[in-house]
């Protein structure tokens, strides 16, 4: 009907209360997005939300419990013009010291999750025609040194191939893998980031703009920062055996290398 406005547009983001998702929630917002958060901790999704001052949803939910994880795909099936997988954490330990079920939880997380939000949000953007998903990997997503850049070589590899899937149909699935971010991961994940020149690092906010950016040319890999760019080309014109080398302590840099690993430091 004439004058009747556009209906605005839906983002779901998970672990959008703190760090990488809070400022995708921030951008969204004043793009006039309505939101849907997801995160575990009540009180401060709640605070974040208020704090937006837009028209936002909260939906308090751990991704690695079964019953919520279930709460969250149905409000994926529901509809949504943007998915933003972007929950994760670090364990301070390597995986032979951590516990089985704490790694479990972390692969729920990175892995389960992407894959289930994936599988219910991606028919109707593809019926539809429109819309789009983007997951949080990783630079370390590039190189084996954890637990942790294994899941996050998971996201890299699942989403290149979703993008291969739903391009033909105007559909855009983006993987953004930040490198240094000012977030609270580093210190959640008990690491000691003291050793990493500040030139290296990227604040969330800059990190996300380039990443919605990247999602809007239909880009599959969004990889913010010249030099998480170089970092990233070196895993591939490294050999392997030299990588392995500096990660496991014998080449320059192995201190930043294991640094930026969680669960990779010793
Ligand atoms: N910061 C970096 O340098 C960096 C670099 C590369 C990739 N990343 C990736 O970027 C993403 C966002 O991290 P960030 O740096 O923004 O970290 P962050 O500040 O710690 O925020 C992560 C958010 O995810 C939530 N979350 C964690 N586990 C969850 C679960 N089981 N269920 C629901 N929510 C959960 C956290 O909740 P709690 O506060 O309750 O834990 C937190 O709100 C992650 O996937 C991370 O792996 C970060």
């Amino acid at each position: 009907m004439h004058g009747e406005r556009a209906p605005r547009p839906t983002a779901l983001i998970t672990g959008g209360a703190a760090g990488i998702g809070a400022a995708f929630a921030r951008a969204l917002a004043a793009e006039g997005y309505r939101l849907i958060l997801v995160d575990r901790d009540r009180e401060g999704l709640q605070a974040f939300a208020a704090s937006l001052g837009a028209d936002t949803e909260t939906v308090t939910a751990d991704l690695a419990d079964e019953a919520d994880l279930i709460r969250v795909e149905e409000r994926c099936r529901a509809g949504l013009d943007l998915l933003v997988n972007n929950a994760g954490f670090g364990h301070p330990t390597e995986f032979l010291e951590t516990s089985a079920a704490a790694e479990i939880a972390m692969s729920r997380v990175h892995v389960e999750a992407v894959l289930r939000l994936t599988i219910a949000a991606l028919p109707a953007m593809i019926e539809r025609g429109s819309g789009g998903i983007v997951n949080t990997g990783s630079v370390l997503g590039f190189f084996p040194s954890s637990t942790y850049s294994a899941s996050k070589a998971w996201v890299i590899n699942f989403s290149q191939s979703a993008h291969t899937k739903a391009k033909p149909h105007g559909v855009r699935v983006t993987v953004l893998c930040p490198g240094f971010t000012r977030t609270e991961f580093h210190d959640s994940a008990g690491m000691n980031m003291s050793m990493v020149p500040a030139f290296l690092w990227l604040d969330a906010d800059t990190l996300v703009k380039a990443a919605l950016r990247d999602w809007r040319k239909g880009k599959a890999l969004s990889i913010p920062g010249w030099h998480s760019k170089v970092i990233t080309a070196l895993s591939r014109l490294l050999p392997m055996r030299l990588i392995l080398r500096i990660h496991a302590g014998g080449g320059k840099g192995s201190r930043a290398v294991r640094a930026a690993a969680p669960g990779g430091q010793r």
